[in-house]
């Protein structure tokens, strides 16, 4: 289970009114999580908005955002699967270039659809719709990084993010989002 600050939010809902509301948000498979970054060239190419825009519509909660540059030994330990692959040198290289915009996404089957959002790894092969799909051309810079599995998102999590840097909020859409 995910340690982070935890908030309690009111809802308003028309006349100035406050209601509190039945709340199911601890549902199994509602809090999990993903870590999704925008890469370098995203950064650079303006598309924080874009690729933020995509999760936010589809309806999962952002519960933690931050802009860093990325140090090498986070990036090592990120990509460690990588590190006999040709490509791994230019690749530490790319992520080190600039800034990445690292963010913690939140909701049911977040990570599964995370994938589905983000796109074939080789953006030839990502279908239209898709964030590399739309928004990229080559495998070396394909704009964004969303985890592959639930167990390598809690990994990667850990290693971007202080368990304080999380904000465990509920939102008012919540039942319009979830029927459960
Ligand atoms: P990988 O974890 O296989 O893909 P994904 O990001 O879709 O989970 O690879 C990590 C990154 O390494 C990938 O996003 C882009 C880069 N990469 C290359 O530059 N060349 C390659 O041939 C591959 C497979 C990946």
């Amino acid at each position: 289970m995910w340690s982070s600050t935890r908030t309690s939010v009111s809802c308003f809902w028309g006349q100035g009114q406050v209601r509190s509301r039945s709340s199911n948000a601890d549902f199994p498979g509602i809090k999990e999580r993903t870590l999704v970054a925008v890469k370098p060239d995203g950064v650079q190419r303006r598309l924080i908005g874009e690729i933020i825009k995509r999760f936010e519509q589809r309806g999962f909660r952002l519960v933690g955002l931050k802009m860093l540059q990325a140090p090498e030994k986070l990036l090592a330990q990120h990509y460690v699967s990588l590190q006999k692959k040709p490509f791994y040198p230019s690749l530490l290289h790319y992520m080190t270039s600039g800034p990445v915009v690292a963010m913690v996404w939140e909701g049911h089957n977040v990570v599964r659809s995370s994938r589905m959002l983000v796109g074939d790894t080789d953006p030839a092969g990502a279908a239209p719709g898709t964030i590399r799909g739309d928004l990229s051309v080559h495998i070396s810079r394909n704009v964004v990084h969303a985890s592959d599995s639930v167990q390598g998102a809690e990994k990667e999590i850990s290693l971007w993010f202080q368990s304080a840097e999380l904000i465990d909020w509920e939102g008012c859409d919540h039942n319009n989002i979830y029927h459960l």
